[in-house]
């Protein structure tokens, strides 16, 4: 017997030692398990010699249990004391992964830009200011008596057809150009005025490369004593000159807009193809920029102002137009499409 116990003493520190090496070299969790369920699991290494205890007596069995139960907690404590370093070491290395250097300077916000709509607008809104005038909003949806009677369009008239109007239940409508900012300037600043209105005007008009139902205008107005042609033009080449900061070659046609008289057109020579034809100049070479004139008495009339003390000039201008002549956009539907490819070069 005595030798028995001896075998079983020696054995079960080999056992032990054995597993403590081999939980030291284990690399895995599943390297773990495995010398668990060999050593501790039913049926394992550990559960082997329990069973040979029957065969003792009983002073020894006491011995070789308390050897046993030993072993199975050295066993357990390296099991455990090894799996907590591997969930240390994974935690280290996600530390490490997600490490911040919270005392380096941020990289701040990220900037936006403008539309290049709302680009030239502010341009031109600080030039006229510069030059005296004052920026007023209209309302985009109009009366009938701001879009076209005060404009001295009669109700017959067929200029109400040039311009394709969405009509509104109530007889209001969306405005179909900013003229009638005009109107509502000469009431609102009265005599002598100087005032500029962009905004967004609407046409029931099939979109196509050079067409949209809606886009951007901008309207100006003079009114003072004396006011003549000269005038106009002065303040459009300096408008011009500011928008396209070269020279840009431009003819004057006489145009008919009943709230004028006379009634200009102003092209400029299309800058995408530089005047050689392309679709946006519908290849003539030359777009048109814009209406002016000096102001109809009628309007100045509607608009409260004596028309035998004072006169005025007028013009109305595309900005999205403008826009496409400056930065070279060749399709009109690009500007309000909301692609930010499009959008992310300007
Ligand atoms: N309202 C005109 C248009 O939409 C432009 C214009 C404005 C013409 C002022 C003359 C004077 O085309």
């Amino acid at each position: 017997m005595g030798y028995f116990i001896l075998m079983l003493d020696q054995s079960i520190r080999e056992l032990e030692s054995g597993s403590l090496a081999r939980i030291a070299a284990a690399e895995s969790l599943e390297a773990l398990e495995a010398v668990r369920v060999e050593v501790l699991g039913r049926k394992g290494a550990l559960d082997q010699f329990f069973k040979q205890m029957g065969r003792l007596a009983p002073e020894e069995r006491a011995r070789a249990g308390k050897l046993l139960n030993g072993a199975k907690q050295t066993v357990e404590t390296a099991l455990e004391t090894r799996k907590r370093q591997f969930a240390e070491a994974a935690l280290h290395a996600r530390l490490d992964r997600e490490w911040v250097d919270l005392t380096l300077p941020s990289p701040g916000p990220r900037r936006g830009h403008f539309h290049p709509i709302t680009r030239i607008q502010g341009e031109l809104e600080d030039l006229f200011v510069s030059m005296g005038f004052t920026v007023l909003d209209g309302p985009e949806v109009e009366t009938e008596r701001h879009n076209f009677d005060a404009l001295n369009i009669p109700r017959d008239h067929p200029a109400r057809d040039m311009q394709d109007t969405f009509w509104l239940d109530g007889g209001n409508l969306l405005r179909t150009h900013t003229s009638p900012v005009q109107v509502r300037g000469m009431e609102r600043l009265g005599p002598p005025l100087r005032m500029l209105a962009p905004g967004r005007v609407f046409r029931n008009e099939s979109v196509d490369a050079c067409h949209e139902h809606t886009f951007y205008q901008i309207e100006g107005m003079m009114v003072d004593r004396e006011v003549s042609v000269a005038h106009l033009i002065y303040f459009m080449k300096t408008m011009l000159a500011a928008v396209f900061k070269r020279d840009v070659a431009v003819r004057l046609r006489p145009g008919y807009f009943p709230f004028v008289e006379p009634g200009f057109e102003l092209d400029i020579q299309c800058l995408i193809c530089g005047g050689s034809g392309c679709p946006v100049c519908k290849q003539s070479g030359w777009v048109e920029q814009l209406g002016c004139g000096l102001v109809h008495p009628n309007v100045l009339r509607a608009g409260g102002i004596d028309p035998e003390e004072w006169n005025g000039f007028a013009f109305g201008l595309g900005l999205t137009r403008l826009a496409m002549m400056r930065y070279g956009i060749d399709d009109i539907r690009h500007l309000q499409g909301g692609d930010l490819r499009f959008l992310e070069q300007f």
